[in-house]
């Protein structure tokens, strides 16, 4: 059982770029992921801009950013209003197991409440245990495998 915080979940603000930033290095890092450096600046723009379907929640425990989620809409064929997906989760390694992964996506589930939006989606690796075990607490996996050619 999760040793529940105080978490405060809400939008991303540009005062929050330095802290998120830290973060954002600690999950490529987790993914053992090099990013061209323009890339990480185009996200946060993406991130800050309300003409990106992009946008970032955080979450703060005793006044700090602790964690984040990164997500966007985009239109379905088989749904009448907007998909979220969700691209990118992360905790503070020194803040996990405290309920802040649960309070970034049960803050998502609330949001596409609130909007309306059809669906909200997700993948994850198949052998990330820790999150599979948080994710298997919303929703059954749907059982698709996804197919990615880079160009
Ligand atoms: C996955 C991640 C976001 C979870 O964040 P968190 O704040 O630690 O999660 P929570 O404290 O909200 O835990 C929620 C549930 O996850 C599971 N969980 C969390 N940490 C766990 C651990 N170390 N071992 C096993 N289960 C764990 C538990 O089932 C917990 O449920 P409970 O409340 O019934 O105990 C965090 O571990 C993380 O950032 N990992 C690295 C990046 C990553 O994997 N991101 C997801 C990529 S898709």
């Amino acid at each position: 059982m999760t040793e529940t915080t105080a978490v405060t979940v809400r939008a991303a603000r540009p005062e929050d770029e330095a802290r998120w930033r830290e973060l954002w290095a600690d999950y490529l890092s987790f993914y053992e992921l090099t990013l061209d450096p323009a890339i990480t600046n185009g996200t946060w723009t993406k991130a800050m801009s309300d003409r990106s379907a992009i946008f970032m929640r955080v979450a703060e425990v005793d006044g700090r950013v602790a964690g984040f989620s990164l997500s966007l809409t985009h239109e379905g064929t088989w749904i009448e209003n907007l998909d979220c997906y969700l691209e990118d989760l992360f905790v503070d390694a020194s803040a996990r197991g405290r309920g802040v992964g649960r309070a970034l996506l049960d803050d998502l589930v609330a949001l596409c409440r609130q909007n309306n939006w059809s669906r909200l989606y997700w993948h994850t690796a198949e052998d990330n245990r820790t999150a599979r075990k948080l994710y298997d607490s919303y929703v059954e996996t749907d059982g698709h495998i996804r197919y990615r050619i880079e160009f």
